[in-house]
């Protein structure tokens, strides 16, 4: 008596019981493996008659160091084919297969996996399960999946990226932890949406001139709260109302919706543009129609980001849709010192410097009036130079003035 277990590519479990047998064949291909002489013969013996057992496969994949640097690593998975491994006490047969004939909604080749092993062994599977749901948590762990849209499903995009410490996106003082803490509130009152038949989600409306933190700060907040990241531009081209009212119906669990560009959706798409593109766009309706979808017990949290607030519809902005709705604005005093902090915390530790920068910040207007990416680029161009960056203020402002004075003869 055999029992078996399929599992198919489009399951989660997919890569991380590929991972882990991975992980569990170069255990066993190391060393000689403990068990007693007797498995050693049976495996030789087994080893003789099933063909594909050698015959692995590589994978490369790019990883981020913690450091921000980018190192490719082999590994080798069981290739297509049929291999065998003892787990515990039991013999397990894996039967990889691609069945090229079939192919899934991103015209990607059908694939599974069948694992078999005696009845009287089934209860292995579960362990083995487990252990590589602990090795994919793991290996995930500090760090943030990001999903992109392929046609109309979420793919995992490149390798989870390291977290982004909630603190390095400075917002106005307190706006950060208000907007977490709502969040918090909203994943704890599950049952309280459940009970009273409203769908459990909510939705942000982040606005604000570009480069003011809209997008690291959803990032970072995803990170703060252990969600992947499920990314989407409004103004993609050949993103139809279709596809987006399923890839919204279809968020993978604990992760948030970003939704970007949210004012496409408003402006007149029948006008082709420059280059003649008249494709398909998302239209209005078929955004509200997204944002309400069919409920599901999952929460389901989107944040949604502009920089044209004045380009959206009344009717976007009521709650279901977006309960909260936040301005992320140039770089205020606080905003300034705080970034100051991150980066010059230990080379002027008497703050003297910083009282310097602040005090030019003031005289040459930029108070208030530059992005907190025009700071973040200041800062980084004179890393280990505070005098630098005070130095560059001027330069900064006049850079300024020169892009406010095109933006206001528009
Ligand atoms: N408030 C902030 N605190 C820390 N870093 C910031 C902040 N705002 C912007 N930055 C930095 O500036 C860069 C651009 O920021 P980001 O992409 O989040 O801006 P955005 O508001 O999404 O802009 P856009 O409207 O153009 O999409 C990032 O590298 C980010 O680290
Ligand atoms: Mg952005």
């Amino acid at each position: 008596m055999l029992v078996d277990i399929e599992i198919t590519r489009r399951d989660k479990a997919y890569e991380w019981v590929l991972q882990w047998m991975t992980a569990h064949y170069q255990s066993q291909l190391a060393g000689p493996s403990r068990g007693a002489a007797r498995h050693s013969r049976i495996e030789s013996l087994i080893r003789r008659f099933t063909p594909g057992l050698h015959h692995l496969q590589i994978k490369t994949a790019r990883i981020n160091l913690p450091d921000g640097s980018q190192h490719t690593r082999f590994s080798l998975v069981p290739g297509q084919g049929k291999h065998i491994f003892r787990y515990k006490n039991a013999f397990i047969a894996v039967n990889r297969e691609r069945i090229t004939k079939s192919f899934d909604t991103n015209g990607e080749p059908f694939e599974s996996v069948t694992l078999t092993t005696l009845y009287a062994h089934r209860h292995v599977f579960e362990e083995l399960f487990q252990e590589a749901h602990a090795l994919s948590v793991q290996n995930m762990e500090g760090k943030t999946v990001v999903y992109t849209s392929k046609m109309a499903e979420w793919l995992q995009s490149g390798q989870p990226k390291r977290k982004r410490p909630f603190d390095s996106v400075v917002l106005e003082e307190g706006l950060s932890g208000k907007i977490l803490k709502d969040v918090r509130e909203f994943l704890n009152a599950r049952n309280w949406y459940l009970d009273r038949g409203i769908p459990y989600r909510r939705g942000y409306l982040l606005f604000g001139p570009p480069g003011t933190g809209k997008t690291s700060f959803v990032q970072a907040l995803a990170g703060e709260l252990d969600f992947s990241i499920a990314m989407l531009s409004l103004s993609e081209r050949g993103l139809t109302d279709d596809r987006l009212n399923h890839l919204l119906t279809n968020v993978p669990p604990r992760t948030l919706v970003l939704l970007e560009d949210a004012d496409a959706a408003f402006s007149n798409r029948r006008q082709a543009d420059s280059d003649g593109y008249n494709g398909p766009t998302v239209t209005f309706s078929g955004l509200l129609n997204a944002l309400d979808g069919v409920a599901s017990a999952e929460e389901r949290i989107i944040f949604m980001t502009t920089n044209h607030i004045d380009r959206l519809d009344e009717a976007l902005i009521r709650p279901g849709r977006v309960d909260m709705t936040v301005r992320l604005g140039e770089a205020t005093e606080w905003q300034m010192e705080q970034m100051w902090d991150r980066f010059y915390a230990d080379a002027d530790p008497e703050k003297t410097r910083k009282a310097l920068f602040m005090e030019k910040a003031r005289q040459t207007g930029l108070m208030g009036s530059v992005s907190t990416a025009a700071l973040q680029g200041l800062f980084l161009y004179n890393k280990d130079d505070a005098e630098g960056a005070i130095a560059m203020l001027d330069q900064l402002a006049s850079q300024q003035r020169a892009s406010d004075g095109r933006t206001s003869s528009k």
